[in-house]
């Protein structure tokens, strides 16, 4: 079995993943979008803009849900283990402004006015900032206001308890009632970027709900048939609120 610790992520090439995943924008990246920007836009309504932290764990090559907290937020931390994926986010945040690429999923949170009205290149260079982590070593101490999680528990080991590790680190980084989304491959089997073939767990709706629903209320979880490649079942989309429970790491 591949634990997080065996797979290749120094040898992850973040271009290729964009080129696989990210580059033609995708009917169901721009659905996730739209829900988590829904998500967001109500838990915030009524509150001031630019007031809050926020954190995307295991960020990888995906700009879209640091775009989605841009509104809400004085700060947002990219926190990604793989070298070439930090390096990737340091070029998207710097002076010469993210990829067009990002552009397709920030048209689709502009529907929503929240999202109106600044320079979102401009915001994204400000307020982004990116540091190596493994999401493993987050504790506790350090808490986020609002937090994302796309294909990161899910897609790093074919370990069971180290996926509930994985979500259970994600959740005790957030502060009680933070609003969150995460999201997950159903029933992947692994995925291959470039050369490199990188190991998953295999979730269903059951799996990802009995491994969030100790840390939240209001938990919705969105079952997206979509296929993106083969080894995968579609994508779940699970949106809430932390509560105040902390859970041992
Ligand atoms: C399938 S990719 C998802 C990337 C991106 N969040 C997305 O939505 O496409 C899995 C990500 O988890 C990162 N990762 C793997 N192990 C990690 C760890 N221990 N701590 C933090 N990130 C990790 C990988 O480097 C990679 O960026």
């Amino acid at each position: 079995m591949d634990r997080n610790a065996d797979a290749p992520w120094s040898k992850f090439d973040p271009e290729v993943y964009v080129d696989n995943n990210y580059r033609t924008p995708l009917e169901v990246d721009r659905q996730i979008v739209r829900l988590m920007r829904d998500h967001f836009s109500t838990c915030f309504a009524g509150a001031a803009p630019g007031a809050v932290r926020g954190v995307d764990v295991g960020a990888g090559a995906n700009l879209y849900p640091a775009l989605s907290m841009l509104p809400w937020c004085e700060k947002v931390l990219l926190l990604e283990y793989a070298d070439p994926n930090v390096a990737y986010l340091e070029r998207q945040t710097s002076p010469r402004g993210y990829d067009t690429a990002w552009d397709a999923f920030w048209e689709v949170l502009q529907e929503d006015e929240a999202y109106r009205g600044f320079d979102p290149r401009a915001r994204f260079g400000d307020i982004v900032r990116v540091e190596r982590a493994n999401l493993f070593d987050l504790d506790g101490q350090r808490r986020w206001d609002l937090g994302t999680m796309f294909f990161v528990a899910d897609s790093m080991s074919e370990c069971p308890e180290e996926f509930r590790r994985g979500v259970r680190c994600f959740m005790n980084a957030l502060n009680e009632k933070a609003p969150f989304a995460a999201a997950f491959m159903k029933e992947s089997v692994g995925y291959q970027v470039g050369e490199h073939q990188y190991p998953a767990y295999r979730v269903n709706e059951d799996r990802v709900r009995e491994s969030l629903e100790g840390f939240t209320t209001e938990l919705k979880i969105h079952d997206l048939h979509h296929m993106v490649r083969p080894g995968h079942e579609g994508m779940l989309l699970a949106l809430g609120r932390r509560n105040a429970e902390v859970a041992a790491v």
